[in-house]
C-alpha cells in the first residue's frame, strides 16, 4: 500500500517545524501529500526528495515577515492542521507576516469555522471567508492554552487545536465526543512533546522546539480498505496486504467486516515508531447485514462508503447512523454513495446521518458512478464494478490520484479474469 496519507501529512508538517532534519520513509506520494510538500516549501522549508517514498524535511529557516499565500489543493487535513500550526508567533515556524491558505473548489466548500472558532479562543487572529477558505492568519504574539470540548468528533479539528497549543503559554486539553485517530498525538510524543492521552481527551504541553529525526510511515489502511472490500465480495478471492497501519482508531472497518461475517486474519503485528502495523489476510465470504452507530463512525469514517457497498451485497438490512460528517467531506458522501450505488442496482436510501440498505446476496447489475471529484467515491465505483455483473463506468476516475495514484494498476494486478 502507499504510505498512510494522514501520517505523511503530519510527518512533513512536523518535520518542517522540527530542529535539524526529519527523514520520512514510506512517504505516501499522492495529490494531497504533494500539496503538503508544496505548502511547507512555500513557507520556507526545504524538502529533499531522496527517493519516490523517502523525503528529508528541513526546518523552516530564516524568520520571515512577508505575506505568504499557500495553496492547500484538495487537502482538508493540510489546511486545518497547518492553520493550527501557524496561528502563534513561535520559534517553531519563524513566521510573523500574514498567511493566506487557499484551496480548490471542493476544499473551499468545506466548513472552516470549526477550527477558526477554537483557535480564536486561544487568542489567534484567523479569519474565514464566509466560514470557508480562504483563511487569513496573522500569527499572534501570544496564544493561550484552552480546555476545548469538540462539538464534532474530528481528528482534524483536534489536531489544529493541539498544534496551536505548541506555541501557547499553558497546556491545552481537547475532549472528544468519541475517540478519533491519534496520529498527531503519537508523532508529537516522538518529537519530544509532553502528551497525556486519556480515552476521550488529550493534553499537550507547549514546546519551544521539536526534534523528529525519523518517521516510518506504515501502509495506508484507508487505501487497503477498497481492496479488502473487493476480496470480501468477489468469489474465490484470497488477498493478503502487508505492512499496513493498524492504529485501533483507524481500523473500525475490520470490526465491521468481521460482524458482517467476513473471513479476516491479522498477523505479524508490530510497531512502526509508535504506530501499530501488521499484515491482513481476507477471503471471500457470504456477508450479513450490519448496524454502525455514531460512536464507531470516527474509527472508519473514510471507509463508510465501502460499508454501504458491502451491505448492498449482504443478507438482510443494514443501517449506518451518526455519520452526518460524511456530508462535509470532499463531496457529500451520503448522497454520492446513495446515488452511485442505486444507479448500480443497490437498494439504498440516504438518511440525514447515514443510509438504510436492504442487501441482496447476489451481484449488483452495475451502471455508472459519478465520483463527484471525490477520490473515495471513485474507488467505491471501481470496487462496485468489480463485484457487479455488467461493470461500472466511473466518471472522474482519475481523482483516485488524490490519495492513491496507483490504485487501478494495483487492483488490476490482483484481479484474475
Ligand atoms: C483525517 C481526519 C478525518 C478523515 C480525513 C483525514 C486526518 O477527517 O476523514 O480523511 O488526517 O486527521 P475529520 O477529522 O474531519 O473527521
Amino acid at each position: 500500500m502507499p504510505g498512510d496519507k494522514s501520517i505523511s501529512h503530519r510527518a512533513v508538517l512536523l518535520g518542517a517545524v522540527s530542529e535539524g532534519e526529519t527523514v520520512v520513509r514510506g512517504f505516501g506520494r499522492a495529490g494531497d501529500t504533494e500539496s503538503t510538500i508544496g505548502a511547507v516549501r512555500m513557507l520556507g522549508a526545504a524538502v529533499d526528495e531522496v527517493a519516490h517514498d523517502e523525503l528529508v524535511v528541513h526546518k523552516i529557516g530564516l524568520s520571515s515577515s512577508e505575506k505568504h499565500v499557500v495553496d492547500c489543493g484538495n487537502a482538508g487535513t493540510l489546511m486545518r492542521l497547518l492553520a493550527g500550526l501557524l496561528v502563534g508567533q513561535t520559534s517553531l515556524t519563524n513566521l510573523t507576516g500574514l498567511i493566506e491558505l487557499t484551496g480548490d473548489e471542493s476544499l473551499s466548500s468545506r466548513p472552516m469555522e470549526r477550527i477558526a472558532e477554537p483557535l480564536r479562543r486561544m487568542g489567534a487572529d484567523i479569519a474565514t471567508t464566509d466560514s470557508h477558505a480562504p483563511l487569513l492568519i496573522r500569527p499572534a504574539e501570544s496564544i493561550r492554552g484552552i480546555d476545548y470540548e469538540l462539538p464534532v468528533a474530528s481528528a482534524q479539528v483536534k489536531s489544529a487545536v493541539l498544534l496551536a497549543g505548541l506555541s501557547a503559554s499553558s497546556p491545552t486539553t481537547v475532549v472528544e465526543p468519541s475517540p478519533t485517530r491519534d496520529h498527531t498525538e503519537l508523532m508529537l510524543e516522538s518529537a519530544g512533546v509532553r502528551v497525556r492521552q486519556r480515552p476521550t481527551s488529550v493534553t499537550i504541553e507547549p514546546a519551544a522546539s521539536l526534534r523528529l529525526d525519523q518517521v516510518d510511515v506504515p501502509g495506508d489502511f484507508s487505501s487497503a480498505a477498497p481492496l479488502l472490500a473487493a476480496a470480501a465480495l468477489v468469489p474465490g478471492s484470497d488477498l493478503t496486504i502487508y505492512d499496513v497501519g493498524l492504529n485501533p482508531r483507524r481500523t473500525g472497518f475490520l470490526d465491521v467486516l468481521e460482524r458482517m461475517g467476513a473471513r479476516i486474519a491479522v498477523f505479524n503485528r508490530r510497531k512502526a515508531g509508535r504506530e501499530p502495523v501488521g499484515d491482513v489476510q481476507i477471503e471471500h465470504a457470504e456477508l450479513v447485514g450490519v448496524e454502525v452507530g455514531a460512536e464507531e463512525v470516527p474509527l472508519l469514517v473514510d471507509e463508510l462508503p465501502l460499508v454501504a457497498l458491502l451491505a448492498s451485497h449482504a443478507r438482510g438490512r443494514s443501517i449506518v447512523r451518526g455519520a452526518k460528517e460524511l456530508r462535509v467531506k470532499e463531496s457529500d458522501r451520503i448522497d454520492a454513495v446513495a446515488d452511485g450505488l442505486r444507479a448500480c442496482g443497490a437498494r439504498i436510501r440516504a438518511r440525514e446521518d447515514g443510509w438504510e440498505i436492504t442487501g441482496v446476496p447476489a451481484r449488483l447489475r452495475g451502471g455508472r458512478v459519478d465520483a463527484r471529484g471525490d477520490h473515495r467515491i471513485a474507488m467505491l465505483g471501481a470496487i462496485a464494478g468489480l463485484a457487479s455483473r455488467e461493470g461500472v463506468d466511473v466518471l472522474g476516475a482519475e481523482t483516485v490520484a488524490i490519495s492513491f495514484p496507483g490504485f487501478f494498476e494495483l487492483l488490476d494486478s490482483v484481479t484474475r479474469r
